[in-house]
């Protein structure tokens, strides 16, 4: 017994060792409020040159308004770029020539306001360190009446309201800066048709023949065997000088050939086809994605974006996916010399559904 009290006093006098030097000697369950670490407290405020010499602060303004007013002159850039830079279907040079010079001037206007903002807060406005002590949040009066005091300061010691100067030219690049993406957003609509017009009609008419994409090369009906697919595109559609993708984006076409008896055909399309061979848009009905992958055994059709699935032998009518319609076809039929022509347009809108909401 008296060797386990030598022990303890041992340990007693070993733990105490460690314990702060006020604490030294306590054992047992003290808490010891001992921080290792002392606050070093604020470094003496040192005074920038612009809070010393009022010549190097007037250059400082400057610099600031110079680089908002830069600001404004890149967003006028960018929408001046946009009008004399156009973007020309198939013409990569001017589509390059369009980005770039937007570009240019997007990027003079973000980087005009930034610098400008981290300009006038490192070298003008005020550099003095304060403590901010915690207290409870409440909306009290007297919190409000302090929160409205910090604004107050913030706008004298910032100069906001003060530097008239620089706050208009910071509030006419914040203003300009949206321009060139509202002009930018006009692109998306056509120039001078109805989009629903637009997108209602396609290049196929009464006895365009069908020919194979990419070569434009007439196909022949004897040359579409059982089981074959083929992309098609409307002969002539590559000898157009303007506007060929848009064209082909809407008229696209895939042929199938199935054994005449292994399509349901309803009364009024069993003339749409030839001896088996069927057209239906490329485009998917889901969001517009190319219906591109054929699976020969099934008469299946996949789009490969969001999994939607045709049916061929069907009137290509969804059977899997998100889409909402069926494909439109393309009615069909050959001329004297053999080869497969349209008998007309596409008798509904090709792509997403929601045109034909309008
Ligand atoms: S675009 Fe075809 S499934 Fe979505």
């Amino acid at each position: 017994m008296a060797q386990d009290d030598h022990s303890g006093a041992e340990l007693a006098a070993a733990d105490s060792s460690h314990a702060a030097p006020e604490f030294a000697g306590s054992t047992g369950t003290a808490v010891v409020p001992y921080d290792a670490f002392e606050n070093p407290g604020f470094e003496p405020h040192r005074p920038r040159v612009t809070d010393q010499d009022p010549r190097r602060e007037k250059r400082a303004q400057r610099t600031v308004y110079t680089l908002f007013y830069l600001s404004v002159l890149g967003s006028v850039w960018a929408v001046a770029a946009y009008m004399l830079f156009p973007m020309e279907s198939n013409n990569v040079d001017a589509v390059r020539l369009n980005n770039m010079f937007i570009g240019f001037g997007a990027t003079l206007a973000l980087l005009g306001i930034g610098f400008g903002a981290v300009h006038w807060g490192k070298s003008l406005m005020t550099s003095a360190e304060s403590i901010d002590t915690r207290h409870p949040i409440s909306t009290s009066e007297a919190t409000q009446r302090g929160a409205v005091e910090v604004f107050r300061q913030a706008d004298e010691e910032s100069g906001f309201s003060r530097r008239t100067v620089i706050r208009n030219s910071l509030i006419g690049a914040l203003l300009a800066f949206p321009l060139p993406a509202v002009v930018l957003f006009r692109g998306f609509a056509p120039q001078d048709e109805l989009p629903v017009e637009l997108l209602s009609h396609t290049m196929w008419k009464k006895g365009t023949r069908l020919a194979l994409d990419p070569s434009g090369v007439a196909i022949k009906a004897s040359d579409v065997t059982i089981g074959s697919a083929f992309h098609v595109i409307p002969e002539g559609l590559t000898d157009l000088e303007h506007g060929k993708l848009e064209e082909k984006a809407k008229a696209a076409v895939l042929l199938m050939r199935l054994e005449p008896d292994e399509l349901n055909q309803t009364p009024e399309r069993e003339s749409w086809s030839y001896e088996g061979i069927v057209a239906y848009s490329k485009i998917c009905t889901h969001v517009g994605c190319p219906v591109a992958l054929y699976e020969q055994h099934t008469h299946h059709l996949l789009c490969p974006c969001h999994q939607s699935q045709f049916d061929v032998a069907n009137h290509c009518k969804v059977i899997f996916g998100p889409a909402k319609r069926p494909l439109p076809q393309l009615p069909i039929a050959v001329d004297d010399e053999g080869y497969l022509i349209a008998q007309s347009d596409f008798t509904e809108p090709v792509g997403p559904s929601f045109w034909e909401r309008n």
